[in-house]
């Protein structure tokens, strides 16, 4: 079992941590009418779209007036493509990121020096929250580059006062290697890639609860308490997840408590959070489901204004921090969404029941094929190794039926070979539309 946290979300509260509800929402929306008025007054696109909407940066008198504002979309970002939605001059943006992203260009988001430096406290509070503590050894394998995890985690780590090891993603034996020589007291990667860890592991005769690792945090990618459950019993750790996207600053928007892991807190004081209705895009309230949103509160290079991040969720009263108000555990994007013969399914929800039933693994893929003139989806998913072709079958022909069950829709389940799907480094891709052809790499 995971070790009993220690009481950390006690021990060093950051000032931001501790403002009372009332400062809090008196700073955000000094923060907001700061914010607006800078993207309006250095931003082309936020100017035409204020000035269409017929909204005015003087119009932002409370925090309701939030809801005057327009959206702001990938597709904005795109069509700025690389530097149109910058605010500040190019001399004094010091940093540049950008998100990969799955179809077309990728988004640019810049950082100030200001905006490095709000960044690095936001992470930092975010591992505090987690339970890393100051002197710690932290292994650091989110991928440094463009991507906005290695070196977004990197500074937040050194300003907690810890020794960072930035290994980054890849070369999983080396990573092996450097958490047994290093004796890290926490690592921070993918819940994808800590599984490929942990069979790599596993895979040398190595037990991974015997390792220095106390605490994972893990994000980048939806995930779910089943996951957590396994990756904590396999390490012997605490798992707390960290959220964050390239467009709104990265990882560290939000974060877990350690001692709860009941859905990351929002960092209120640098990100408004709102959930809206996806199809209406009316606000919902606090505990339905819906889009999340967020508008950046201190950003000086690429502030946001209610910019849709297409993840699923609903907000939730602060628990560990109570002024900040939490985000459900993300278990889907909207683009994420398969929509089977009229049911909505996430891959999560696979991983969830996969991981209940014995023998099954969490290496998964799921392949969208036509039938005939039907959809179908086969999912093809390891047995842990040894396991009896009978077992395998059973096991198979269990989530078959509990995936009918609980989402209602028949699938195809495959076992395949362990150690046959193709292994995380980073982000997972857990989902191929071989539909109109085969998109299979
Ligand atoms: O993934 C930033 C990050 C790095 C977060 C490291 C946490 C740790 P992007 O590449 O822009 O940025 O991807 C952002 O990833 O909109 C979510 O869909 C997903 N995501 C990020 N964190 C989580 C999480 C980074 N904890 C997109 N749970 C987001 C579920 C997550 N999904």
């Amino acid at each position: 079992m995971p070790r009993t946290a220690t009481a950390a979300a006690t021990e060093t509260l950051d000032p931001a941590e501790r403002l009372g509800l009332e400062e809090l929402r008196a700073l955000q929306l000094e923060r907001l009418q700061q914010s607006v008025r800078h993207a309006y007054e250095h931003v082309d696109v936020y100017r035409r779209k204020l000035d269409e909407a017929g909204v005015h940066p003087d119009d932002i008198r409370s925090l309701d007036d939030l809801r005057r504002l327009p959206f702001t979309t990938k597709e904005d970002l795109r069509q700025s493509y690389p530097f149109g939605m910058f605010a500040v001059p190019m001399e004094d943006v010091v940093r540049i990121h950008a998100s990969s992203g799955t179809t077309g260009r990728p988004t640019v988001v810049g950082y100030t020096a200001s905006d490095l430096d709000h960044w690095a406290e936001v992470v930092a509070r975010s591992l505090r929250a987690a339970g890393v503590q100051r002197g710690w050894k932290v292994h650091n394998a989110y991928g440094y580059g463009l991507f906005t995890g290695g070196l977004g985690a990197h500074a937040g780590i050194e300003r907690l006062g810890c020794t960072v090891i930035p290994v980054s993603g890849g070369q999983t034996a080396r990573q092996v290697q450097l958490i047994r020589d290093f004796e890290p007291d926490a690592i921070l990667c993918t819940p994808s890639y800590l599984l490929t860890i942990a069979d790599a592991f596993e895979a040398q005769g190595l037990d991974p609860r015997e390792t220095s690792l106390k605490v994972a945090v893990l994000g980048a990618e939806p995930w779910t308490n089943e996951m957590r459950r396994e990756l904590e019993a396999r390490f012997d750790i605490d798992a707390v997840d960290i959220y964050g996207l390239s467009e709104v600053m990265g990882p560290g928007v939000g974060n877990e408590c350690v001692e709860t892991k009941d859905g990351p807190h929002i960092w209120e004081d640098h990100f408004l959070p709102e959930v809206v209705d996806p199809e209406t895009l009316e606000p919902v309230a606090d505990g339905e489901m819906g889009e999340l949103v967020f508008t950046s509160l201190t950003k000086e290079a690429f502030p946001v204004l209610r910019y849709r991040t297409r993840d699923l969720t609903r907000l939730l009263p602060g628990t560990g921090r109570p002024t900040m108000r939490r985000i459900e555990k993300i278990t889907g994007r909207n683009d994420d969404m398969i929509i089977l013969r009229g049911v909505n399914l996430f891959p999560t929800q696979i991983e969830e029941i996969a991981l209940e039933i014995e023998h099954l693994t969490p290496h998964f893929v799921l392949e969208l094929v036509k039938r005939g003139r039907m959809d179908g989806l086969v999912v093809k998913i390891e047995c842990t190794p040894g396991v009896k072709p009978v077992i395998e079958t059973a096991a198979a022909e269990v989530l078959k039926a509990r995936i009918k069950e609980r989402i209602g829709t028949s699938v195809d389940v495959e076992v395949v070979p362990s150690g046959s799907l193709p292994r995380s480094e980073g982000k997972y891709k857990r989902v191929y539309d071989l539909r109109a052809e085969d998109s299979r790499p």
